[in-house]
């Protein structure tokens, strides 16, 4: 059976708890649910726990946006995946701002993506290269080894379970995002390593998600890429209006998509 589509909301460092709250409140009044869209909203640790007693679980699912790969034990200042895993579904993990500002290495993001996996959390493993990584033509290494190293501890039954993101850095926190055959070739250049290393079958099960400067009037290009799954989103989804917008474009494109299935 075909996953849902799935949008994300990467509230980043921003929003205090009171702040959250009106966020979802805003939001369940304006998005409906949709069959084939999946919305999951990632705040920071601490609105976990009363979101948790807030939203309706068939509107929005939780995420975490980061998690420690040790399960418990004197490491203060860290929450582990064995903590969050009564609160989310989902953890985004290895985002190029936790590689870039908390020097997270290629081998700490696969040990907390395997830490995800060992407390039934769906990692989303954000994968992409730098501006000067695309100018020195790196990017296809860059993503190879991101990929490879991430995934080396999970069976092909995770890793078909997990979502993978697609995030050049270099087209963050803009206003447009990286133009459609930029971003085809780079999901196709994913898909293959998934592909290459697990077989066809993990390939097809694996969501594969964009990231970076996602705003409504993009969404519609973006989800008519091939093997493109959904979207994560930053700046956008902290904006009530913007983020329902952005649901509801990709409930749109699922429309789209079972037209052409039923047309096939
Ligand atoms: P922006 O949508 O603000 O570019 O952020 C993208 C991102 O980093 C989501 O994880």
């Amino acid at each position: 059976m075909k996953k849902p589509k799935l949008v994300v909301a990467n509230w980043k460092m921003h929003l205090t708890i009171h702040q959250a709250s009106v966020l979802v409140n805003r939001l369940s009044k304006t998005v409906n649910p949709h069959r084939g869209v999946e919305v999951v909203l990632a705040p920071n640790y601490l609105c976990l726990q009363p979101l948790s007693n807030e939203i309706d679980r068939r509107q929005f699912r939780l995420a975490a946006q980061d998690g420690y790969f040790i399960d418990e034990g004197s490491f203060t200042g860290a929450v582990s995946f064995a903590q969050l895993r009564e609160l989310v579904q989902y953890s985004i993990i290895g985002h190029s701002e936790r590689r870039r500002y908390f020097d997270e290495s290629l081998e700490t993001v696969r040990d907390k993506v395997a830490a995800a996996v060992r407390n039934n959390i769906i990692p989303i493993l954000c994968v992409g290269e730098t501006k000067e990584e695309r100018a020195q033509r790196e990017t296809k290494q860059i993503l190879h080894d991101q990929i490879v190293t991430a995934l080396s501890n999970l069976t092909s039954e995770d890793v078909s379970n997990i979502v993978l993101a697609y995030e050049p850095i270099w087209a963050i926190g803009g206003s447009e995002p990286a133009k459609p055959d930029i971003i085809e070739k780079a999901v196709s250049w994913i898909r293959y390593q998934v592909r290459e290393l697990y077989g066809k079958e993990v390939e097809d099960s694996v969501r594969v998600l964009y990231g970076g400067s996602d705003e409504p009037e993009f969404v519609a290009d973006i989800m008519s890429i091939k093997g493109i799954d959904g979207l994560l989103v930053g700046h956008a989804s902290l904006n009530y209006e913007q983020f329902a917008d952005i649901i509801m474009g990709v409930h749109l494109a699922t429309l789209n998509d079972s037209d052409q299935a039923d047309k096939g």
